[in-house]
């Protein structure tokens, strides 16, 4: 006996919508975005949804009539293999399924019949499909936003049945699969690394089979970003196509590009690692998180900019917003926190330039260093006697905002809170509880425990006056499965993060001028999801400045400078022992959200008093910085110089970097991108002037670098002077 799932409410104006089109004779659904269209076609005899197109804009008329791929029609073939738009594990199928299931008997074939296909409000259209006999419905959502060429995908799962039915659980549940053109090869691109040296971008030839990257410690991970691209092997910086798969979310995670040997090539994105399964009891739903896709027909900075444009416009809380100039006492101070040295940090900040002030770690109960105190959120009474709210006040009068380090989900096993709650942590009884960095992870999955998180997060943020969090994450799961155990045990992987969701989505509804920096160890949680509730990301705990250039190049493949925050630290460099000087120090910094975590009462006048000036020079360059365009001019490593342009409206900044010279002929011209070629340029520093053609067809002569390495330079261009 199964019951009906939910369906969506039908738009008023069901039928087209300017970005969603459906042909109900063909079954033909097509979604154009600014630049291009993705066509799927509904076979309802079939019980599919097969893929048509995704690339160029094409005509309807056309797309109705395309025909479809199939395999060789043999015994051993996968007819539809790579080509649907969500392969189910059932039937003549043995491609990678985007859904898997074990029914109540164990059996998991899943046979698809469509029910519906559902124009909704929001250039928004949902297949809905469900199994023949089976309680199990699934509905393929997809989203045009209303400007930009980014394609979003969802699912939701409905188990139909009634409790006789028994449990469904879902082994596979992708968001999505995004099947591509047929091309002779791909390539694929993605960034690895690990703490302190996240987004190292490959480039390597796809093989056949699957290729997957993924996340199995809980969080979006150091080691891997959730997003993939792939390109017919000749695609450049800025020509050619390329498409981008990125799956907005912050636990365990899966992308899988997968070659089939016919030819057919596609990406599976989901939440959750092998083996984190998910039991849908009778009348459950699960909804996956949101896949998002580009294609670009402009190279890798293309499908670049229509991310960060998307991510700006549709997916950060505050987009309007320019991002304050933060200092952090992190470097300068370490675990030795006071209230007299964080003063002393606060006036000199306040005095080069910072509008924000952040005391880092080390300002609570029993948090001598990183064995204990987490979890014990209470000011340090002998750090803080008069706990944080003369500080925050001194901080407040000096014309700073005030932002406080919190770390909400760990904690150390010498903490009150563990002494209390020992199960609160992710464990198994008869398991080691493996300690990273002397802490454990709160099982943010349980209601208990993000209802204790919220209750002293409203009391820190009211008491002290909070107007900023940085939200930290300092390790990854192990001993993974849910207290209450069961075959769906490792939905923790998948449920904490949402846990963490609720929390922040809850205490921004409370506190709406409060702001969030998202970290884990650095760049260890940088994904869509996080950056729908948080306003700016921790890239790395990385801050040598030279490093840094190919870190935030990395970064910058998916995300906005408007998000990347980055720190003028102390020289010589205390992970690396480089000495850099401050001016390439701010410059690199400058590309992002410039902020500085150094040292402030070991500066010299003449540092502070450079300082100063570069952060007056980054405050008139940060709209175009985080609003504009970006541009990777000269990618780092590929040559002496690296370089990168933001054009936003009339203006237009130029960073270009030398880490290390070389004896060698001069460098040729640098040519600029996204300028008007008929419109004069004025480079505002020289006076000098230019047309937009000479800017990109000629290049702007290079600026004296000093000699030596780590020299640096910054070209600020203004139009129609
Ligand atoms: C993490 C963060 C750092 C700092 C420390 C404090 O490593 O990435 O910036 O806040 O924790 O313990």
């Amino acid at each position: 006996m199964t019951t009906e799932p939910a369906r969506p409410v039908p738009s008023s104006s069901a039928g087209a919508s300017r970005r969603v089109q459906l042909d109900e004779e063909s079954g033909t659904v097509m979604l154009r975005t600014d630049r291009g269209a993705y066509v799927l076609r509904v076979d309802r005899a079939a019980g599919t949804v097969r893929h048509v197109h995704w690339g160029a804009s094409l005509p309807l008329a056309d797309a109705v009539s395309l025909p479809l791929w199939s395999e060789n029609d043999n015994s051993f073939a996968g007819r539809w293999d790579g080509t649907e738009e969500y392969p189910v594990d059932g039937g003549a199928r043995f491609a990678a399924p985007a859904l898997e299931v074990r029914f109540a008997d164990g059996s998991s074939p899943v046979e698809p019949t469509v029910q519906d296909v559902v124009l909704l409000e929001g250039d928004h259209v949902a297949v809905l499909l469900r199994d023949c006999t089976r309680p199990l419905a699934w509905h393929l959502h997809y989203r045009v936003p209303p400007d930009g060429d980014v394609l979003e995908r969802w699912t939701e799962f409905v188990h139909t049945g009634a409790p006789q039915d028994g449990d469904v659980l879902l082994v596979r549940y992708a968001s999505a699969h995004w099947p591509l053109p047929q091309r002779a090869d791909w390539r694929l691109s993605a960034v690895h690394g690990g703490w302190s040296a996240e987004g190292h971008l490959e480039r390597s030839a796809l093989p056949v089979g699957e290729t997957t990257l993924g996340s199995r410690r809980g969080h979006t991970g150091h080691h891997a970003n959730p997003w993939i691209a792939l390109d017919p092997q000749d695609t450049g910086e800025e020509h050619g196509d390329v498409w981008v798969v990125a799956l907005a979310s912050s636990g365990s995670w899966r992308i899988t590009a997968q070659r089939t040997a016919a030819g057919r090539t596609g990406v599976l994105a989901g939440e959750g690692h092998e083996g984190a399964e998910l039991r849908l009891r009778p009348g459950g739903r699960h909804r996956t998180a949101v896949s998002l896709a580009v294609h670009s027909s402009h190279g890798f900075g293309g499908a670049s900019r229509s991310f960060h444009r998307h991510l700006r416009a549709h997916v950060l809380p505050h987009p309007q917003e320019l991002r304050p100039v933060l200092y952090n006492s992190w470097e300068a101070t370490w675990f030795e926190v006071s209230e007299d040295n964080q003063i002393a940090l606060a006036r000199r900040a306040a005095a080069v330039g910072a509008e924000l002030f952040v005391l880092d770690d080390g300002w609570f109960r029993g948090r001598e260093d990183d064995r204990s105190g987490l979890g014990d959120w209470t000011p340090h009474p002998k750090r803080f006697p008069r706990g944080l709210r003369p500080l925050s006040d001194e901080v407040h009068r000096l014309g700073m905002a005030f932002g406080l380090w919190v770390e909400p989900e760990m904690v150390n096993a010498d903490s009150d809170l563990y002494r209390a709650h020992p199960a609160w942590v992710l464990h198994l009884p008869d398991r080691t509880a493996t300690e990273l960095r002397h802490q454990m992870v709160l099982d943010f999955s349980r209601p208990e425990v993000t209802d204790w998180a919220l209750g002293w997060l409203r009391r820190l943020v009211t008491e002290n006056a909070v107007d900023f969090l940085k939200w930290d994450f300092n390790r990854s799961f192990t001993e993974a499965g849910t207290h209450a155990g069961g075959p769906d045990a490792r939905r923790v992987h998948v449920d904490h993060a949402r846990g963490l969701y609720r929390v922040l989505d809850q205490l921004r509804a409370e506190f709406p001028q409060l702001r969030i920096e998202a970290c884990a160890g650095g760049g260890g949680r940088v994904d869509a999801g996080i950056l729908s509730r948080t306003d700016q990301v921790w890239t790395s705990d990385n801050t040598d400045a030279v490093d840094r250039l190919r870190i935030q190049h990395g970064f910058s493949q998916l995300y906005p400078a408007r998000v990347m925050s980055a720190w003028v630290t102390d020289s010589p460099n205390p992970l690396t022992g480089r000495t850099v000087p401050l001016r390439f120090r701010f410059h690199s910094a400058m590309a992002g959200v410039l902020g500085i975590g150094g040292d402030l009462t070991r500066w010299t006048d003449a540092e502070l008093a450079e300082a100063a000036e570069l952060v007056q020079v980054y405050k008139d360059i940060r709209a175009v910085v985080q609003r504009g365009e970006q541009f990777r001019l000269l990618p780092p490593g590929n040559g002496p110089l690296t370089a990168v342009q933001y054009v936003d409206e009339d203006r237009t900044v130029v960073l270009i970097w030398r880490p290390s010279t070389a004896y060698g002929p001069p460098e040729p011209p640098l040519r600029l991108r996204g300028l008007e070629a008929e419109a004069r340029y004025r480079d505002e520093d020289t006076g000098r002037e230019w047309s937009g053609a000479t800017l990109m067809a000629f290049g702007i002569p290079l600026p004296d670098l000093p000699p030596g390495d780590c020299a640096s330079a910054l070209i600020r261009l203004r139009r129609g002077w």
